[in-house]
């Protein structure tokens, strides 16, 4: 039997990689990498490509669509499994590699699930990356929580009323998922004098990053699905 790791790889900085990370990605034999959309690279693996040795490793690019529909999404889960459980059964050690964190907003979640479920044989190992808010907060400036402050993540796509309630709970608002609700969320930031305690943050870690703390600049730009808000009371 080999071995399945889920490894993280940081937000896109190859350099934001940890050394446990890189070490199992060069040692494994096969490395699978999702992608939502297959006319688009795998931030992920662009991420790792430079410790992989493609003429031996075996490379999976799987397909995961974006969708809430929830039998499309089963059926692509349990492919993916499957074709990582046939592989660790015969012997051969994988990797399968998410942005960021693995067990922070990732879709790797569901994978565990079905491999506990299914092939409870099978020992899974997580490394831990470095999230997208982490990096964010480093290349802002930006601080996420000190003394008895209190910190909230949220994905925008929760709801704005769910968002007008984090914002009057806590010190940090740290929203995921800004794109499909951009305007709504300025709009609820002017309208609660958050505006000023704004940062907005697009690729971390890639040669794309934008990183935009002046609300102008923030409500002129128009977003991609790799961008996070953190919202402070003070700066
Ligand atoms: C499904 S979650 C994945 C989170 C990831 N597992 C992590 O640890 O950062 C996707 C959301 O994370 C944020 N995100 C992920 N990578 C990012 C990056 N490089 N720059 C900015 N935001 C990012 C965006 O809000 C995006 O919509």
């Amino acid at each position: 039997m080999g071995r399945f790791y889920a490894v993280g790889v940081g937000p896109g900085d190859p350099e934001l990689l940890t050394r446990k990370a890189e070490r199992i990605l060069r040692d494994a034999d096969v490395i699978v990498a999702p992608v939502s959309n297959p006319a688009e690279a795998s931030v992920a693996l662009e991420t790792v490509r430079q410790f992989l040795d493609e003429a031996r490793q075996e490379v999976i690019v799987h397909q995961f669509p974006m969708t809430s529909d929830k039998t499309r999404l089963l059926f692509a889960w349990q492919g993916a499994a499957a074709l990582i459980a046939s592989r660790v059964e015969a012997g051969r050690n994988v990797a399968f590699i998410t942005i960021g964190d693995p067990l922070f907003y990732s879709t790797f979640i569901y994978l565990l699930r079905i491999f506990r479920e299914a092939y409870p044989q099978i020992p899974v190992e997580v490394v831990p990356g470095i999230s997208s808010v982490n990096a964010s907060a480093a290349e802002a400036l930006t601080p996420l929580a000190e003394g008895d402050e209190r910190m909230i993540v949220i994905p925008a796509t929760a709801g704005m009323d769910k968002i007008a309630s984090a914002l009057a709970g806590h010190e940090t608002v740290v929203l995921l998922k800004v794109k499909p609700l951009f305007a709504e969320i300025l709009e609820l930031l002017r309208r609660t004098g958050r505006e000023r305690g704004a940062v907005f943050v697009e690729r971390v870690g890639s040669g794309r990053q934008k990183v935009l703390t002046d609300y102008a600049e923030i409500a002129a730009h128009s977003p991609d699905y790799l961008s996070l808000m953190i919202v402070r009371c003070s700066p």
